[in-house]
């Protein structure tokens, strides 16, 4: 595990969730911030990367500064959407110009995601990264859920001091990995261990023994297959599948709202495509394009709840409609992608001649995998 993001053994933890992990994480950190001290936390993320470090910036009396990240401007967004103001911002990114005017000698903590579950943008985290080592001591902790089960990791690279992602969106088993540097781990992180225990590595300090055995056993097969997994090939596929769906959404800006990059550029952004019909319910969309078709999409704010209603200025149970893309939706790879994109397309054209409002359902249908075998399926 530890070989295939380009760590040290000694410098990740397996835990049963990355919510779990950051938890454990944030408690590992209680001595390092105090009183005054300030943590900038990125609105754009999952809650997972959020409720920790604001219950950890209330414990130890610090002060949490708001991350939005700045509006890019796209070819085909819509006029509304160049604002920079701190709502309503339909493509949010988290950059080192938006993050410097936050950070200050204060700043002890940065948090940011790779890849947020709603946007499918992907930040730059080496960017980010050169940029806080460069103008801070902070540490950067960064959420890689959603990018994860799209590219390959190297820590090294990125440059994070903090990075965690979940197997289970790996086509692994229900567990998280967490990443934290020598460096980091020796500047900040007091064990949360038994006291005879040793602390030499992350797995000593955060571990608890709460990694299921049995999962555990199965991490070397995945990430040796993982290792093996052309990502270059994944991403250009990918990047075709995402185009097919953006286009027809861009062709129709006076109905569709797409939340994140409007391009299907693989270097902007992963195949998580998430968008609002204007004068529908997402929930409404959901459940009529699952009655006429096999197409598996959700609705929802899907656990980035600040996202959607204080950034994106929607309904933070509505949210969005969300398509999420992955490679192994093509069999046939050319007769897939005009099925997929066409047929999608189709229906969702159809949905919106012959609309009727239709409440079975919803987000009750959970992750059901290749949905009877069909096209899109849902893992983020
Ligand atoms: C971007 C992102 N971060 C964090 C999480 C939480 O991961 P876990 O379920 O392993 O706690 C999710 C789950 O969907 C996610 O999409």
């Amino acid at each position: 595990m530890a070989k295939y993001i380009n760590a040290d053994p000694t410098e990740v933890v397996l835990g049963p969730s990355t919510t779990q992990l950051f938890r454990n994480l944030s408690l590992a950190l209680y001595d390092y911030l105090g009183p005054g001290d300030e943590i900038v936390i990125s609105k754009i993320d999952h809650e997972a990367n959020i409720a920790s470090w604001v219950q950890l910036a209330e414990w130890r009396g610090c002060k949490i500064v708001w991350w939005e990240g700045e509006e890019s401007p796209s070819p085909t967004a819509p006029t509304s959407s160049s604002s920079t103001s701190s709502t309503k911002k339909t493509n949010p990114h988290l950059t080192p110009t938006s993050l410097a005017p936050l950070l200050t000698p204060k700043t002890k903590l940065v948090t940011a995601t790779h890849t947020s579950n709603i946007l499918g943008t992907i930040t730059d985290i080496r960017a980010l990264s050169a940029y806080i080592h460069a103008n801070s001591s902070a540490l950067l902790c960064v959420d890689a859920v959603a990018y994860a089960p799209h590219r390959a990791i190297d820590v090294q690279l990125l440059g994070a001091d903090i990075y965690c992602f979940s197997w289970y969106k790996l086509y692994g088993p229900h567990m998280a990995s967490m990443y934290v540097s020598r460096s980091a781990q020796e500047k900040a992180l007091k064990t949360i261990g038994h006291f005879f225990k040793p602390t030499h590595t992350l797995e000593n300090k955060l571990g608890l023994a709460a990694a299921n055995y049995e999962l555990t056993a199965s991490i070397p097969a995945v990430s040796e297959y993982l290792a093996r997994t052309p990502w270059e090939a994944i991403a250009a596929h990918e990047e075709v599948l995402q185009g097919v769906l953006i286009e027809y959404l861009n062709s129709k800006p006076e109905v569709y709202t797409i939340y994140g990059e409007r391009v299907a550029d693989r270097e902007k952004r992963v195949p998580v495509v998430s968008f609002t019909v204007k004068g529908r319910e997402s929930k409404g969309v959901v459940d009529a394009i699952e009655e006429r078709s096999d197409f598996a999409c959700r609705w929802g704010s899907f656990y980035s709840n600040r996202l959607c209603e204080e950034v994106l200025g929607l309904d933070a149970v509505d949210g969005v409609v969300r398509v999420s893309l992955l490679h192994y939706n093509t069999g046939e790879f050319p007769g897939c992608l005009s099925f997929c994109g066409v047929s999608l397309a189709f229906v969702l054209r159809t949905f919106i001649l012959t609309f009727i409002p239709c409440n079975r359902g919803g987000n009750q249908r959970v992750r059901q995998g290749a949905r009877r075998g069909r096209v899109f399926v849902i893992i983020a």
